[in-house]
């Protein structure tokens, strides 16, 4: 495994790291196998593990304290996150700041946190949500200022909202955020265009969440693939979405090179970028993560693989 700095923080990051939102909340977990998965993982040297209180109501932050209580000698780093208060996903400027993370909240939500996990400060704190138009609020900059002296938390990000790379780079720019968390893989390329250029300026941290879409660059996904009604995955890949994964899916397998699987290619086309820190991948079986655990060693792809796939960036909007 390698390592890399997260931003301006002292934390050195595994280059592959640990979402656990789908072992917390996804149809078809088991925790025992979920805890053997992560055990595993920290014993191949990943040292990065991505919670937040929404996946299963504290069970996330449940699982990566125990984790990290049970090695304390590998100095493993736990980020996790606060809910909107009004429970709304994704932010949006209709909403005011005082609706979503006024400073009670944000308390409460860090206490409850700790109390899951069962430490006294957490690495990283950040926002689930995030939009733009709060980034002036007095509230905001005294609070993240006050957790830090505090001794509450060490560092703070904010994970932006899904398809707009862009709503966030004004909080970037006040000084206060360490690291943003985004989706970046080989459909979702657009974070290239602005924010990463600025990450880079400010040496923000850069945790590339969903790196698999979902499962849909997992290789896994067929025309009769279907989710529980509860899982979130039965929106995400409803049959028109499906259907134009599965198309995009076949034109990836076609550039394959020889001995290389559909996730390895789809992680090493992150791990090429340097201006990410580590991505979180989301895994709940220990063959997942030897596979994605390896990955790292494999390094970046060749420059004509990474200029192939530059094709395959695939722009979606969000809807209403
Ligand atoms: N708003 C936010 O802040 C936000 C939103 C989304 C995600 N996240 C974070 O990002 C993390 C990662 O995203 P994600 O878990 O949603 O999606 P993901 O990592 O893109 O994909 C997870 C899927 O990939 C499959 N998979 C993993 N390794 C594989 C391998 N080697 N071969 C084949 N399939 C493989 C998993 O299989 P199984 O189903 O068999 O486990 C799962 O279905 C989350 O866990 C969470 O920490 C944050």
């Amino acid at each position: 495994m390698k390592y890399r700095k997260l931003g301006g923080t002292d934390f050195a990051v595994s280059e592959i790291a640990y979402g656990v939102w789908g072992m917390s909340s996804w149809s078809g977990s088991d925790d025992r196998q979920s805890r053997e998965s992560l055990k595993l993982s920290a014993g191949l040297g990943c040292n990065f593990f991505d919670s937040a209180w929404a996946y299963g109501e504290g069970k996330g932050d449940t699982f990566v304290g125990e984790l990290k209580r049970a090695h304390q000698d590998s100095n493993l780093y736990v980020a996790s996150k606060i809910p909107p208060m009004n429970r709304k996903w994704p932010a949006s400027s209709r909403y005011q700041y005082a609706q979503v993370f006024p400073a009670q909240h944000v308390f409460k939500y860090v206490d409850l946190i700790l109390g899951k996990a069962g430490f006294p400060c957490i690495d990283l704190l950040q926002f689930h949500v995030w939009d733009d138009s709060w980034a002036d609020e007095k509230e905001f900059h005294q609070m993240i200022i006050k957790l830090k002296s505090d001794g509450l938390i060490r560092a703070f990000g904010l994970s932006l909202n899904r398809w707009e790379p862009e709503n966030g780079i004004r909080a970037l720019r006040t000084g206060l955020v360490d690291t943003v968390q985004v989706i970046y893989n080989i459909f979702d390329q657009a974070p290239e265009d602005e924010l990463f250029p600025v990450c880079r300026e400010l040496n923000i941290g850069v945790i590339a969440r969903v790196p698999l879409d979902e499962g849909g660059l997992s290789g896994k996904l067929t025309p009769e693939t279907t989710f529980a009604k509860d899982d979130w995955r039965a929106g995400y890949f409803s049959p028109e979405n499906l259907r134009a994964t599965l198309e995009r899916v076949e034109r990836l397998n076609a550039i394959l090179p020889d001995k290389m699987t559909l996730p390895e290619m789809a992680l090493r086309f992150i791990l090429s970028n340097p201006v990410v820190s580590t991505m979180i991948v989301g895994m709940r079986n220990p063959a997942h993560v030897r596979q994605n655990m390896a990955v790292s060693n494999a390094g970046p792809l060749s420059a004509d693989l990474l200029s192939e796939l530059k094709k395959h960036r695939w722009d979606r909007k969000p809807k209403p």
